[in-house]
């Protein structure tokens, strides 16, 4: 097993993991964003759905662990990269030299990786922790996310974070693809013209839910 640990040590192994895992939390956030949805379209369709998952717990459950090690894959990874750039790039000069070689998504993403970090220990903290262990038997899941968007800062920082990911994205998922060597004149740019659709959908669309649910409560509802 030499060999593998060897590979994924090596900068190009610790690229390929972080382009693997980032693509992977693509598709999981793809499904996500799709099952959030269901909350612009009332009540019963979002608790009908929620409350379905119960039904197939224990694959829910074997999809969560493959879910942390993705993220662990991913965030480990991602501090080791950043921590051996700022190694090898110390002194003003050879970051001035890299500002010219990178644009400024690709210079954020461990500033930007950092705050979805912390955003998503709060939001697992909150709605995860209230969805599996807070309910008392009750179905009402809408009333949860719409009551929390009630308050402003909640919905504020869930605004600002949406945000911050769909820079994450907008640079992460082109990354993905020049980590493998797919580079062509012809459809290099229509693979970053999809990253950033993807991202602008996301970022766009999370945040529609706090923006909506905290509008709708200053109306009484
Ligand atoms: C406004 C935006 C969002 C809303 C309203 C939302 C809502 C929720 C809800 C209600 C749950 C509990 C689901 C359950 O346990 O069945 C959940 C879980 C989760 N969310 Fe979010 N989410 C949002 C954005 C995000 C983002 C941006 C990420 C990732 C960066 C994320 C990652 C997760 C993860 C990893 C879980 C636990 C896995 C799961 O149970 O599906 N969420 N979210």
């Amino acid at each position: 097993m030499g060999w593998l640990s060897k590979s994924l040590n090596s900068s190009i192994g610790k690229k390929i993991v972080m382009a693997l895992t980032g693509l992977s939390l693509i598709l999981f956030l793809t499904v996500h964003f799709i099952n959030n949805m269901f909350l612009f379209f009332g009540k019963d369709g979002f608790d009908l759905l929620v409350g379905s998952l119960d039904a197939v717990k224990p694959l829910v459950r074997v999809a969560e662990t493959a879910l942390v090690l993705l993220f662990g894959f991913h965030i480990f990874n991602g501090i080791r990269l950043w921590w051996e750039n700022r190694k090898a790039n110390p002194d003003k000069y050879a970051i001035n030299a890299a500002k010219e070689n990178s644009t400024f998504f690709s210079r954020t993403m461990p500033y930007t990786g950092g705050i979805i970090l912390i955003f998503l220990i709060g939001h697992l903290a909150t709605l995860w922790v209230k969805f599996n262990f807070g309910m008392e038997g009750t179905h009402h899941y809408y009333d949860v996310v719409a009551t929390m968007f009630q308050d402003l800062p909640t919905a504020i920082f869930y605004v600002i974070v949406m945000l911050v990911l769909g820079f994450h994205l907008n640079h992460g998922f082109q990354s993905a693809f020049q980590t493998f060597g797919w580079h062509h004149k012809k459809y290099t740019p229509l693979v970053e013209f999809i990253g950033t659709a993807y991202a602008v959908i996301f970022a766009v669309g999370f945040a529609a839910i706090p923006i909506y649910f905290f509008i709708r409560s200053m109306g009484g509802n």
